[in-house]
C-alpha cells in the first residue's frame, strides 16, 4: 500500500454553472411528491448551464485557480475526461489549454468511459508523474448531464467540472496502490453519437452499479488492499446522493459488516453536500464528493479514504488515498461554497428553454446570448467552429 514515492492530488478546484433549478420547481411542474426527490433520491437542486456555458467553459473555470496558484511551467500533460463531448475529433482540453494559455510543450487528450473517465485520467497521471517526477499533470473532469424532459432521469441532471493538479509530494492526497478493477459489458446507460440526451434503464443501472461495487472491491481485496474498517470515509460516484447510501450498504453487506444507519452516515454523509445541490456531474461527481468531505470534515490528516468510481457500460475502480497532514491550509472551501451560492435560480420555463436549446447545423454564424458571469464563455458557433472567449 505504501509506495516509495508520494504522488497524488496537489490541488483541487471545482466550478459549476450560472443557473440552478430547485427540485421544488421540477416537482411542481410534473406533480411529483417532493419527498421522492429530497429523500427518495437525495437531490435538492440541479446546476443548469447558461446558453454560453459548456464543458470547456466549466473545465477552464475549474482549472484557472490552479494555474493562478501554481503556474503552468511543470504541466506537460492535460487529460480532459468527459462523456458530454462537444467534438468527435478535437479534444475539449485543447480549448482549455488555449483559454488558460498553457505552454505549447504539452500533450492534451480527451478520455471517455462514462462517469469513470476522470479516474482513468487520474491513474494515467500517476503513471506519467512516476516516469518523470518533475512534471505535473492537469486532470479535468467536466460534464453536463442531460436526460429527456419528463423522463425519470431528468431529476438527476446536473453539471460541473473538477480540476486536479497531480504531482509529486502532493498537498492534499497521496494515491495508493493497489486498485480494484471491474468491467462488464452492460447496457444500463449510453448515448449514441446522434443523441443529445442519454438513454438509460434506471433500475438496471442501479443493479449494474452495485455489481460493480462488489466486483471492484473483491479485486481490491485480492490485490492486497486495506480492510474496509481502516477507511475514515468513502467517496462514491453519486449520480444522485441516495445511490452512495445504497452502494455503501451493499458493500457492507458483501463484507458481512454492520449496516446500521449511523455507521453509513459517518462513512459517507459529508461527501454528499455538493452533489445534492449540483446534481449528477458524471466524471466530476466522485471528486465533488471528495471536495465536500475535505471542505467539511474535522482534521483527516493521515487518514485513508476509499474511492469508488463507476461509469456505466460499465467500468469501476476501487482505490484508496491517504490525506496529507497540513492539507487544510490548501483547501478552496470558500471558492467552492461561492461556486454553489453564486448560481441564479431559474424557473421551470427558463430551464426548459435552456434544455431544448441547440445550435443550427448549417454552418452559419450563431452568437450566444451573454448569460454567464463566469470567467470564460462560449461566444458563438461560426462555420461549425466553437468560439470561446476569456473575460
Ligand atoms: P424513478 O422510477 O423515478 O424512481 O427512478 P423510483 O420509483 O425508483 O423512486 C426512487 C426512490 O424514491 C425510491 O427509493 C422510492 O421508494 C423513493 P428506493 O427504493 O430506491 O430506496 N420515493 C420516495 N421517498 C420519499 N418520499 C416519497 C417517495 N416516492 C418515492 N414521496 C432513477 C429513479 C434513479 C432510476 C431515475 O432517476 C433514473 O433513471 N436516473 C438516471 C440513472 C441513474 O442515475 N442511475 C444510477 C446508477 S448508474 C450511474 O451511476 C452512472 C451514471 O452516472 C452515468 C455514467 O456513468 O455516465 C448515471
Amino acid at each position: 500500500m505504501s509506495s516509495d514515492i508520494a504522488i497524488g492530488i496537489h490541488d483541487l478546484s471545482f466550478a459549476t454553472t450560472e443557473y440552478v433549478l430547485p427540485h421544488t420547481a421540477l416537482a411542481a411542474h410534473n406533480g411529483t411528491e417532493i419527498g421522492k426527490y429530497h429523500i427518495g433520491i437525495g437531490q435538492h437542486s440541479m446546476s443548469v448551464p447558461a446558453a454560453d456555458e459548456d464543458i470547456v467553459t466549466l473545465g477552464a473555470a475549474a482549472a484557472a485557480p490552479l494555474i493562478a496558484a501554481h503556474g503552468s511551467d511543470r504541466i506537460r500533460t492535460v487529460v480532459f475526461a468527459t462523456e458530454s463531448s462537444i467534438d468527435q475529433a478535437k479534444a475539449a482540453g485543447v480549448y482549455v489549454h488555449s483559454l488558460l494559455q498553457l505552454p505549447s510543450a504539452c500533450r492534451v487528450v480527451e478520455l471517455k468511459q462514462a462517469c469513470y473517465g476522470a479516474t482513468a485520467a487520474l491513474q494515467f497521471a500517476l503513471g506519467l508523474v512516476r516516469r518523470d517526477p518533475a512534471q505535473q499533470v492537469l486532470v479535468i473532469a467536466s460534464d453536463v448531464s442531460k436526460y429527456e424532459l419528463d423522463s425519470p432521469g431528468e431529476a438527476t441532471q446536473g453539471a460541473a467540472a473538477v480540476a486536479m493538479l497531480v504531482g509529486l509530494d502532493p498537498h492534499l492526497l497521496r494515491i495508493e496502490e493497489p486498485s480494484g478493477l471491474f468491467t462488464a459489458d452492460v447496457m444500463d446507460f449510453w448515448r449514441p453519437n446522434y443523441r443529445d440526451a442519454a438513454l438509460v434503464d434506471g433500475q438496471e443501472s442501479i443493479s449494474a452499479y452495485l455489481q460493480a461495487v462488489e466486483g471492484s472491491f473483491k479485486d481490491y481485496t485480492e490485490q492486497g488492499g486495506r480492510p474496509l474498517e481502516e477507511f475514515a470515509a468513502f467517496c462514491y460516484h453519486q449520480p444522485f446522493t441516495k445511490m452512495a447510501y445504497k452502494a455503501h450498504r451493499h458493500l457492507l453487506n458483501y463484507c458481512g459488516a454492520d449496516t446500521d444507519t449511523d455507521t453509513i452516515e459517518r462513512a459517507i454523509g459529508l461527501t454528499t453536500a455538493y452533489n445534492t445541490t449540483i446534481g449528477n456531474s458524471y466524471t466530476a461527481s466522485v471528486y465533488l464528493g471528495l471536495a465536500a468531505l475535505l471542505d467539511q470534515a474535522d482534521d483527516l490528516s493521515g487518514q485513508p479514504l476509499a474511492f469508488l468510481s463507476y461509469g456505466s457500460g460499465s467500468v469501476a475502480e476501487f482505490f484508496a488515498a491517504t490525506v496529507v497532514p497540513g492539507y487544510r491550509e490548501h483547501l478552496r472551501t470558500a471558492q467552492h461554497r461561492d461556486a454553489i451560492d453564486r448560481r441564479t435560480p431559474v424557473d421551470y420555463a427558463a430551464y426548459r428553454t435552456l434544455h431544448q436549446r441547440a445550435f443550427p447545423t448549417d454552418g452559419g454564424h450563431y452568437p450566444t446570448p451573454e448569460q454567464t458571469s463566469g470567467p470564460f464563455r462560449l461566444a458563438a458557433l461560426n462555420g461549425h467552429k466553437r468560439i470561446y472567449e476569456a473575460r
